[in-house]
């Protein structure tokens, strides 16, 4: 399968990040709880230097909770503040502010000693489309929150998001990809929902989630759609569609109807509470 990417904005926006993070106390980075290696962009960890970093596993809701425990054990090694939430339903939100003064503690000490204070701290957002990023700062920041003007040294026009009294928020300047030379990663992305549907096969993206599934999930198909499970995906997804009574003219199953609303129901949650990854890699 092919997957269309923009490594020629990266570069821009990776050379504005550069840029901005001198401004900022704290990195506010969002991953999708669901593949949380795979949505991270691998490039954020150089970028970041020494800033205090907090990491959001968003769309928690639709994760696996016991391995959603796990990466947040494994973030926090790294020297992470973790913290699961669901942006869209609003659990976890509350929590984010604490989260950010608690990683700024050391700095807001600083500070302090030297005699400034009340200055609000500043958080820049990260991550790669679809995260949840537009969401999340949107119940974060809510109704309360102003739109500030340019502030010296900052790009024309950028807008800095004033939460309260303690902290303003820079959202992501540019856009971000996931490591998108590894064909794994792209496929987990696409299985989320996050490339543009019409350059995929949804045929393969159904198939190759049906086989993830058997492998790591089993029992969840069978579960669902009361069929009995099998490693080959292409005979799962035939049988689900048989079973589903979703054929065509003439009695042959639709299977790429089929395809898309097993692709539909994963993503919205309803065959499972699903992580489609394990562990990590060596650098995130
Ligand atoms: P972005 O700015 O990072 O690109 O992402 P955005 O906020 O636009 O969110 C992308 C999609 O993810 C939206 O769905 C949004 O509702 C959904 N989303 C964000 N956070 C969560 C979460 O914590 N849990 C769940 N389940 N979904 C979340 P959409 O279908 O594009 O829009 P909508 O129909 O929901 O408005």
């Amino acid at each position: 399968m092919h997957y269309q990417w923009y490594p020629g904005h990266m570069s821009k926006a990776k050379r504005q990040i550069q840029d901005e993070l001198k401004l900022v106390d704290v990195i506010v980075e969002l991953v999708d709880a669901r593949i949380p290696i795979s949505s991270k962009n691998p490039d954020i960890n150089k970028l970041a230097g020494n800033k205090p970093r907090v990491l959001l596993l968003n769309k928690a809701d639709l994760a696996d909770d016991v391995r959603t425990k796990e990466y947040k054990a494994y973030f926090e090694k790294q020297g992470y503040r973790v913290l699961p939430i669901n942006a869209k339903g609003g659990t976890g939100v509350k929590n984010v502010l604490g989260v950010i003064k608690e990683a700024c503690k050391e700095k807001r000490e600083r500070d302090l000693k030297k005699g400034i204070i009340g200055r609000p701290l500043r958080a820049m957002i990260l991550g790669i489309p679809n995260v949840g990023k537009s969401t999340f700062i949107n119940a974060f920041a809510g109704k309360n929150c102003t739109l500030t003007g340019n502030k010296p040294g900052v790009t024309k026009g950028k807008q800095w998001i004033r939460l309260n009294k303690e902290l303003e928020l820079l959202d992501t300047p540019g856009i971000l990809w996931p490591k998108f030379e590894d064909q794994g990663v792209g496929l987990r992305i696409a299985w989320i929902g996050s490339i543009n549907e019409d350059i995929l096969d949804i045929r393969e993206l159904a198939v190759t989630l049906l086989e993830y599934l058997y492998t790591d999930y089993p029992g969840i198909i069978e579960k669902k759609y009361g069929v009995e499970e099998i490693a080959d995906g292409n005979e799962a997804l035939e049988r689900i569609a048989r079973k589903r009574a979703c054929l065509k003219k003439g009695g042959e199953a639709d299977i790429d109807r089929a395809a898309g609303f097993i692709m539909d129901d994963f993503r919205t949650g309803k065959i499972g509470r699903i992580t489609l990854e394990r562990g990590g890699f060596d650098e995130c």
